[in-house]
């Protein structure tokens, strides 16, 4: 589910509203998070040390982002509209 949301909200970003890029960052620890988001498209790219808190302790925040480029899905918006046609 975390991922078809994700990927949809890039295929929201890229090819709705046109965005170059979309980032986020994701506590180090939360291995389904980063997993769910590497599968819809993201790329990790560093880890900030020590920004977050993850179960009382401190924790890195990884930093991910996608670009067009690399969002492998071809648009569910697209789709709809040539079964409307
Ligand atoms: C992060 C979150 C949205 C992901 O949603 P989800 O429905 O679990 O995502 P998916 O099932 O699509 O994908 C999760 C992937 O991580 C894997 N995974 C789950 N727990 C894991 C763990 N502890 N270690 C490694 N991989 C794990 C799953 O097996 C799955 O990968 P797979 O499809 O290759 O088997 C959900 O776990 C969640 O709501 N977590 C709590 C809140 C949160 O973390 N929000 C995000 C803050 S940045």
């Amino acid at each position: 589910m975390g991922t078809t949301a994700t990927r949809l909200t890039l295929d929201y970003a890229f090819h709705i509203i046109g965005l170059e890029m979309v980032w986020l960052k994701v506590l180090e620890p939360n291995a389904a998070g980063r997993r769910a988001y590497a599968k819809a498209g993201f790329q990790e790219v560093g880890t900030m040390r020590s920004a977050g808190q993850w179960r009382g302790r401190r924790c890195g925040e990884v930093v991910m982002d996608a670009v067009p480029e690399d969002f492998p899905a071809i648009s569910v918006f697209e789709e709809k509209d040539e079964r409307l046609l």
